[in-house]
């Protein structure tokens, strides 16, 4: 775990250490360098900003990355207009790459006026093979270039593209490696995200995640816990678990462990008062896992379960190993064991061969289960991934139209589901002061729904009951309760 370490008793004229973290340590010291040279020719410190797209694991790894640039003597600058800009990129679909291509225009057109700055770029869609040769090609100006299975050495490749000119450029195919014990910088001091496991070894035959991330690994019971214990101290009082299968946690390791267990440590580390966890794959949820979320004071009462299409065809197409009767009959047991529990979903619409008839059974589970929220999202065409060489797409205007009446439906439910708390009073944990409006602050409900209520920043972080007294959709106004 991260201790803090001096930087500047490291002898950065040694031979670097062969051994992980204290090789990445020595190359910050290195970097430190490079920050008080920088300081004394500019006479200010160099600033940095990062760009995270995609999902929580990625703004898990910006926080690290940040911790590192911080540790180094960067000052996190919140604009691009910085020394140093880092963009985290996911290729889910294909316009999260589109993103990034646009601001990669946009940063060019500032490098121009400040050609001292450094741009660098890592994350999932750096792992395509297309998207670095277009980058050697089109992108010259960006200085560095790494993937998902190296991120704990960035200070290293920063320290080679700090002093150097040409492009660095560090991806690896695969990693079985977990570097523990590097810094942090956390977004919010309350609550934070903890990786259990990374990777993802599934393959549904639309996802390039298993590509881009690479195998299944846990991370030790031991490191976890100890982890949050040390974030507890630090005045956490929520977690939330972070992994692509969070059912599978622990299959392969040495001392196999289940999920279930792992929650069931975790619930009784003091300080801890919220737990939560995605992303769930509905093959691999355990009896035993649903038997500790009955059981538990701290977990919360929301679970994302991804349903991805209601068709039994196209669930086997998409080789999710469960069919339309088994998703429901598990969500029945779910609802039965813990009453109250919100259930939220991702779905796709438009995967290869869909038929009108397949995106029927998907509206009827979706009516069926009566989701708390759910992601939707039109299929988009991954290249490498099985589905990709499917040649019966489903035409644009079919996609749109089925897209457009799984959206009103999901949403009519949803407020449906939110309206039913009205005038109850509930436990919310305040994140932050309300931007729109000072007066207000902002927090979550157990089951993920949000709340505004008057209040102040000492309320951060804190636990109040609420009287939820308007229900606007999808988020309530309350006020809290003596
Ligand atoms: N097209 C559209 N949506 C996708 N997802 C994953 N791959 C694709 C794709 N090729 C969605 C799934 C997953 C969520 C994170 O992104 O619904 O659960
Ligand atoms: Fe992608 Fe399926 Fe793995 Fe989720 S479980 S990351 S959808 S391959």
């Amino acid at each position: 775990m991260y201790q803090e370490i001096n930087l500047d008793k490291i002898d950065i004229n040694a031979e670097p250490p062969i051994e992980e973290p204290d090789r990445q340590y020595y190359y910050m010291a290195k970097c430190r360098k490079w920050v008080r040279k920088f300081e004394r020719k500019n006479g200010r410190l160099p600033t940095a900003f990062i760009q995270t797209f995609g999902c929580q694991m990625n703004a898990r790894d910006s926080e690290k990355l940040m911790g590192i640039l911080e540790n180094i003597g960067f000052e996190q600058s919140d604009s691009e207009e910085a020394d140093f800009v880092l963009y985290n990129t996911c290729t889910v679909r294909e316009n999260a790459n589109n993103k990034v291509w646009g601001r990669l225009g946009y940063l060019n057109v500032y490098k121009k006026r400040h050609p001292h700055m450094k741009i660098a770029l890592c994350g999932c869609m750096m792992q395509e093979p297309e998207v670095l040769e277009k980058l050697q090609k089109s992108y010259p100006f960006v200085n560095l270039v790494f993937g998902t299975h190296n991120i704990y050495k960035f200070a290293e490749l920063l320290e080679i593209s700090l002093t150097q000119q040409r492009m660095v450029i560090d991806i690896w195919k695969d990693t079985d490696k977990i570097v523990e014990d590097l810094p942090v910088e956390r977004k919010y001091n309350f609550k934070s995200g903890v990786n259990i496991m990374f990777g993802c070894n599934n393959f549904c035959s639309y996802c390039i995640v298993p590509y881009v991330r690479g195998r299944e690994r846990s991370r030790k019971p031991e490191d976890i816990l100890l982890e949050i214990e040390r974030l507890a101290a630090d005045g956490v009082v929520e977690v939330m678990l972070l992994g692509q299968n969070v059912n599978s946690y622990g299959k392969t390791l040495n001392e196999p462990i289940t999920f279930a267990e792992l929650l069931k440590r975790i619930e009784k580390i003091e300080g801890i008062k919220r737990i939560r966890f995605m992303t769930s794959h509905p093959k691999d949820l355990s009896e035993e896992l649903i038997e500790v979320m009955r059981n538990s004071k701290k977990i919360c009462r929301h679970l994302h379960l991804p349903l991805q299409s209601g068709s039994s065809r196209i669930l086997k197409e998409m080789n999710r190993q469960y069919d339309k009767e088994q998703y429901l009959s598990l969500v029945k047991k779910i609802r039965e064991a813990v009453p109250g529990i919100a259930l939220t979903t991702d779905i796709i619409v438009g995967f290869p061969g869909e038929t009108e008839e397949d995106f029927l059974e998907t509206m009827d589970v979706v009516k069926q289960v009566e989701y708390e929220s759910a992601f939707t999202f039109i299929y988009s065409k991954r290249t490498g991934t099985p589905a990709a060489a499917k040649e019966n797409q489903v035409p644009e205007n079919a996609v749109k139209d089925r897209f457009q009446r799984l959206l009103k439906e999901v949403q009519r439910i949803a407020a449906q589901k939110a309206d039913a708390y009205t005038g109850k009073t509930e436990p919310v944990l305040v994140e932050e002061v309300n931007e729109q409006d000072e007066t207000l602050v902002t927090g979550r409900l157990s089951s993920n729904f949000i709340v505004h209520l008057p209040g102040t920043d000492e309320m951060i972080g804190k636990l109040v009951n609420v009287k939820l007294k308007e229900c606007r959709g999808f988020y309530f106004y309350g006020e809290a309760e003596e």
